[in-house]
């Protein structure tokens, strides 16, 4: 099996148009919390403030060469030693080989190792089975089911919170790599 080259990298003001379209895509819109058409303008807003905000960070997924994703950290605090993490994968093609699971090792890794986290959350649709299934795999247990949370044509607007503790990482992130490794991902360093 040949080693797979994923990347993760900053997301950058030439991203910004990207962005847009993955967001507005049905396969995306479809499991985020507003599915409204996003107009460039409201879009050009939250680009400006999430590449200010210092409590959130964000990188593009790549396949390669080629972009297929955002995965992020937001409600990051330090204080409390907490975040929230939200990830998809807009290249359907791109979905279901490991590639969402290699990027959310390298992120909690990241938050748990250079930001120092103590817990991260994550929340999806009651209906979003892939999401809720990927949080599994990668050491996510369910906190509580939020009745209601959100107002969605078609859902049942419950969203399932899950949470990781640092405690459980290192357990998960072996049983991860070692589920990535199987697959071909290059896992050493
Ligand atoms: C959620 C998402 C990122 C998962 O991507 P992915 O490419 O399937 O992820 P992986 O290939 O790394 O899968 C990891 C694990 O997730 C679980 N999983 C993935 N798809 C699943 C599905 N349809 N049903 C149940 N579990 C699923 C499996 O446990 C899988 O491990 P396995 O392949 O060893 O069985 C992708 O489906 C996506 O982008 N969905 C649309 C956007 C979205 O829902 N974002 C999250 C909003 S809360």
């Amino acid at each position: 099996m040949t080693a797979r080259h994923p990347r993760l990298r900053d997301v950058e003001l030439s991203d910004r148009d990207r962005l847009r379209a993955w967001r507005n895509q049905p396969n995306v819109a479809r499991w985020m919390y507003s599915d409204h058409p996003i107009g460039p303008e409201e879009h050009a807003r939250w680009f400006a403030s999430a590449m200010a905000d210092p409590g959130r960070r964000y990188w593009i997924i790549q396949a390669g060469e080629r972009p297929v994703g955002l995965i992020n950290l937001y409600d990051i605090e330090l204080e409390c030693r907490q975040a929230g993490f939200a990830y998809y994968l807009a290249d359907e093609p791109a979905r279901g080989g490991g590639l969402a699971s290699w990027a959310g090792v390298q992120v909690l890794d990241f938050a748990f190792g250079e930001l120092g986290l103590m817990r991260v959350w994550a929340e999806a649709l009651v209906e979003n089975v892939a999401s809720v299934g990927y949080l599994g795999a990668l050491g996510f247990r369910e906190a509580e089911v939020l009745r209601g949370h959100v107002e969605k044509a078609g859902f049942s607007g419950d969203v399932v919170r899950m949470v990781l503790h640092v405690d459980g990482w290192a357990g998960a992130r072996q049983a991860c790599r070692e589920r990535l490794a199987a697959r071909g991902y290059d896992v050493e360093g």
